[in-house]
């Protein structure tokens, strides 16, 4: 009867996985609504199912895809380092609205809860994301010594606007502590999330980690800096992509608008048509 033992731990162990990706499953689309963000809408802001966790939009953020493919380059360790603290040093980062998520929900979860999110998470099929936002970052953030500052401000380089701006944490050449000129973080950032990150700041832990420039950047100082930081392949931003994403008001909200917009054309053509009943009548 030896033999049965392994054949009894075995089976205990998948069981155990077997729990633990049901208990991933339950975190992620019930619990955690990881789909609210991460997965793409349809014309009527519902949630597309036969998509699921491939990526979505919100608040003038970039949700990225978190399945399987997309996720297949974090190890299980760096995926639920992530969770717990929204950082997982050569990966990424967490900011906006996932920075929130993880300050008010994931941090609270048990490392047991963490483990089987991210063993759920790499186990949910679909496609890799599109390959764009791979590849090094463009980075040349170098001081502009010598560069004469042009009478205009809209002008200014992008290394000159880094040395005004962002070099007293991030050093010359972005090599100050966080790196930014390190790729693989740089070149993770949709270059949509890189200019929110700009403009909004990072706020993580009940603390301002870097304070946000909207008010101090214009629109096309912005766009020069994501665009000398974004990965190349990316399409470049213009000045009226950041005026866009300025205030970008919540997905919920805009929902509400539309829903708002379409009550009042109804009451509209309600009343018109009371008022030719009354005066036909
Ligand atoms: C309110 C919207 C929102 C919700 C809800 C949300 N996320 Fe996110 N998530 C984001 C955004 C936005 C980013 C990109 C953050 C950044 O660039 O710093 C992100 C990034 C991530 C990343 C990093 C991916 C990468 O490639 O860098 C992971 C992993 C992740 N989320 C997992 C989850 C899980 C698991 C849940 C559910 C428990 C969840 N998220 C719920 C908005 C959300
Ligand atoms: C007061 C210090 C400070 C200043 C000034 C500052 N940053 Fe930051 N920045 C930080 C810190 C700290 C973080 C890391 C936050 C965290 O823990 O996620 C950060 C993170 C970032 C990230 C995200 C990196 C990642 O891991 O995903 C980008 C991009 C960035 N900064 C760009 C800029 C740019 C561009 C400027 C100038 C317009 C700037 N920062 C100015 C302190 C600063």
């Amino acid at each position: 009867m030896r033999w049965l033992w392994p054949l009894l731990l075995a089976w205990a162990s998948l069981a155990q996985a077997q729990g633990a990706l049901e208990r991933g499953e339950y975190l992620v689309n019930g619990l955690g609504h990881c789909g609210a963000c991460h997965t793409p809408r349809g014309l009527w802001l519902q949630e597309r199912s036969e998509a699921p966790l491939q990526g979505g939009w919100v608040q003038g953020w970039a949700a990225p895809a978190i399945n399987g493919q997309a996720l297949q380059s974090w190890s299980q360790a760096q995926l639920v380092e992530y969770l717990a603290s929204g950082q997982a040093p050569g990966k990424a980062h967490a900011a906006g609205p996932m920075a929130e998520v993880i300050e008010q929900s994931l941090s609270r979860l048990n490392g047991a809860d963490l483990a089987a999110i991210a063993l759920y998470l790499r186990h949910v099929p679909g496609p890799a994301p599109a390959p764009a936002s791979d590849g090094p970052a463009n980075a040349d953030l170098s001081p502009p010594r010598g560069q004469p500052r042009p009478a205009n401000p809209e002008q200014l380089s992008a290394g000159q606007l880094f040395d005004a701006h962002c070099a007293s944490c991030h050093r010359g050449g972005g090599r100050g502590l966080p790196a930014l000129n390190d790729p693989e973080i740089l070149a993770r950032r949709a270059s949509a999330n890189l200019l929110m990150v700009i403009l909004d700041g990072v706020q993580r832990g009940g603390e301002t980690r870097m304070p946000g420039f909207a008010g101090q950047l214009t629109d096309r100082q912005a766009a020069t800096l994501v665009n000398a930081l974004a990965a190349p392949g990316l399409p470049a931003l213009v000045p009226g992509d950041v005026a866009a994403r300025r205030g970008q008001p919540p997905l919920y909200f805009r929902g509400w608008v539309l829903l708002g917009a379409a009550g009042a054309g109804l009451l509209l053509a309600v009343g018109a048509l009371a008022w030719r009943l009354r005066r036909g009548g």
